[in-house]
């Protein structure tokens, strides 16, 4: 595994971008709306590819359902809601497809024939299942789906020929089973009829939550990518910093400190962070003056997402045809990818 994930950074670091060639595809659970540590993570390269290389991105409704069927109403009313927040930063579906998983009906297809190829036990040796099974203690009631959600997304994957697919590292256990599939399918067919994909990681490290821990709506630690003045500045005002730096005079830490890291993300002016960096180190800067800055910043950023995110909104009957017309393009794409797997499996009579 460990020497797998080496050989995709190192891939990536050869090729960190993508050419025009690339087919990319990326998905997100509609389980919230999107916050800033999206639009560090991903949000911002898949703006970069716009454009550039083939794009979808995949509104993953099933695959939410797979942890969250008690909440199903909740997923279903965030669908509209994640296809808002793309809009808002600036994805255009003239150019980026936007589409739901749950109008794919090839990718379920897709799906049922790739679980033949899977066994349980390689299932539970995924080292992102086996964290989010833990996380969510399940223990010995993980539902099927939970535990095949990696196949679905192999589903997802193939089912746009994509080769190029950027994600956080916790995903690159995903990307290796997607490609064992792609190979088994490949065999079976004794033709080349799936590509395989690589993993695009982003060059920004994960962003944490305001608290320092992980970023996440539940915890109500992230901070929304529409936030509103008051949102951020009290968002911000919470931020963890070094519990050691009590007054401005005090030298104070820059590592886990969690204002440098979203300087370290958003600010504009590198140098200036790296100057406010070696200050706070040397003490004679206050955590005040710190978080003044970095709301100004963030207000930078949010205030045009948030203006162009309510103007929309206003407009769900326009959301709702861009998520039609994506389904349409997905669904053809998809629907020829199942055509060469039902044939891999002789299903094509
Ligand atoms: N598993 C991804 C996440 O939790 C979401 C996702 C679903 C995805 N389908 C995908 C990511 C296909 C990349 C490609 O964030």
């Amino acid at each position: 595994m460990s020497a797998n994930i080496l050989a995709h950074s190192r891939a990536d670091e050869r090729r960190s971008q993508a050419d025009e060639t690339d087919v990319i595809l990326t998905g997100d659970r509609p389980t919230g709306s999107l916050h800033l540590g999206h639009y560090a993570g991903s949000l911002r390269s898949r703006l970069a590819l716009q454009g550039r290389c083939a794009q979808t991105l995949l509104i993953a409704d099933l695959q939410a359902l797979t942890d969250s069927s008690g909440r199903a109403a909740q997923v279903a009313r965030h669908v509209p809601e994640v296809a808002l927040d793309y809009l808002a930063v600036g994805i255009d579906p003239a150019r980026t497809t936007i589409a739901v998983q749950s109008r794919l009906s090839a990718l379920a297809e897709l799906t049922v024939l790739y679980l033949n190829l899977v066994t349980v036990a390689r299932l539970e040796r995924n080292p992102t299942v086996k964290a989010e099974v833990e996380l969510r203690g399940f223990e010995r009631d993980i539902p099927a789906g939970f535990l095949c959600y990696p196949v679905s997304q192999a589903a997802d994957i193939t089912g746009f020929r994509a080769t190029v697919v950027p994600v956080g590292d916790d995903q690159l256990p995903m990307i290796e089973q997607t490609n064992e599939i792609v190979r088994q399918v490949n065999r079976l067919a004794k033709a080349s009829v799936l590509p395989e994909c690589r993993a695009l990681l982003s060059s920004t490290p994960r962003l944490p939550g305001v608290d320092g821990r992980k970023a996440s709506k539940s915890l109500g630690n992230a901070i929304p990518l529409s936030a509103t003045p008051d949102e951020i500045h009290r968002l911000v005002r919470a931020m963890y910093t070094d519990p050691g730096h009590v007054r401005a005079s005090d030298p104070g830490r820059v590592e886990g400190n969690v204002v440098f890291a979203y300087l370290d993300a958003f600010d504009p002016d590198p140098t200036a962070v790296n100057e406010l960096k070696e200050r706070y180190r040397g003490g004679g800067l206050g955590d005040v003056a710190l978080k003044r800055r970095l709301e100004g910043v963030l207000e930078a950023l949010v205030a045009p997402i948030r203006a162009r995110r309510a103007e929309l909104a206003r407009d769900r009957a326009y959301v709702m045809d861009v998520l039609r017309a994506g389904n349409e393009r997905a669904n053809a794409t998809a629907e020829s990818v199942l055509r060469d797997v039902r044939g891999a499996f002789a299903l094509d009579a």
